[in-house]
């Protein structure tokens, strides 16, 4: 974990209201696992100050230019904005200077090589499975069921079929893919695979009904938790979620930026 001065090298919408942010971050890809996630400022006199928590959707590098300066890696963040804090992201462009601190927490366990793989994500949930697929395309047939509101919200799908990943669309007014919620094509998948591992990201809402699922089949499951973090390592513990087990006479914490963000199912109060 390092915390680093930088610049922008890109800031781009994508779709409507969501951006893609690249960050150049030497040294990043070696060190960044699927699943963690940068606390990220802008470095601006402008209150509020950001520091804010955002996954790590994928590292690379930039070609080397003609002047044969070496190639310039970076890291990628997704975000939409939501609030005064990403409207401000929104306006930065090239060269403006940021600071980031990580990469910070536990990411995701790879699983049993082989077994089917099955990445459920909804809306902006999607950023921390593309750099778990890029690893479990390797020994593993992966599927990425995306879900969203509306067809704004379902983004860089085509990122994930240049992978090999096979991807099923569910919006919930039916303009794009499947008309409903994406765990209704969960359960589906499901059925067919009854020896798959899961992954998910996404709003609560959507990953308890993944839990309910998953537990109902069986099927090991581990979720990214999205939580508001002041610090991102441990300090103020405002992050901390219910744990299996919680009780008013034996409460049990976690911390979803140390623990977490991704823990098993299993580990967490549902
Ligand atoms: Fe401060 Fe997790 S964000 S303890």
């Amino acid at each position: 974990m390092k915390n680093f001065k930088t610049i922008v090298l890109s800031n781009q919408e994508i779709s409507s209201g969501y951006y893609r942010m690249r960050i150049l971050a030497p040294g990043f890809g070696k060190v960044g696992k699927p699943g963690q996630f940068i606390m990220f400022r802008v470095q601006t006199s402008l209150p509020p100050l950001l520091r804010r928590p955002f996954g790590i959707f994928r590292t690379g590098f930039l070609p080397a230019d003609c002047e044969g300066q070496p190639p310039k890696e970076y890291l990628e963040i997704l975000y939409k904005v939501v609030g005064r804090g990403t409207t401000i992201m929104s306006g930065l462009h090239e060269g403006d200077r940021v600071e980031v601190l990580g990469p910070l927490g536990r990411g995701f366990d790879l699983g049993a090589a082989g077994n089917d793989k099955i990445l459920v994500g909804g809306g902006i949930g999607l950023v921390p499975l593309y750099m778990l697929a890029q690893e479990l395309v390797k020994s593993s047939r992966v599927r990425l069921l995306i879900g969203g509101k509306r067809r704004d919200d379902i983004i860089m799908v085509t990122e994930f079929e240049r992978l090999g990943v096979n991807t099923h669309i569910a919006t919930e007014d039916g303009s794009l893919g499947e008309e409903g919620f994406v765990t209704r094509v969960l359960e589906r998948k499901l059925q067919k695979y009854p020896q798959a591992e899961v992954f998910a990201c996404g709003p609560m809402p959507m990953l308890e009904a993944v839990q309910r699922l998953c537990a109902a089949e069986n099927v090991p499951l581990q979720v990214s938790l999205e939580a508001l973090m002041a610090c991102g390592v441990g300090a103020c513990l405002g992050c901390v979620v219910k744990g299996a087990g919680h009780s008013e006479q034996n409460p049990q914490y976690l911390c979803t930026c140390k623990e977490g963000p991704v823990f098993r199912a299993e580990r967490l109060d549902w």
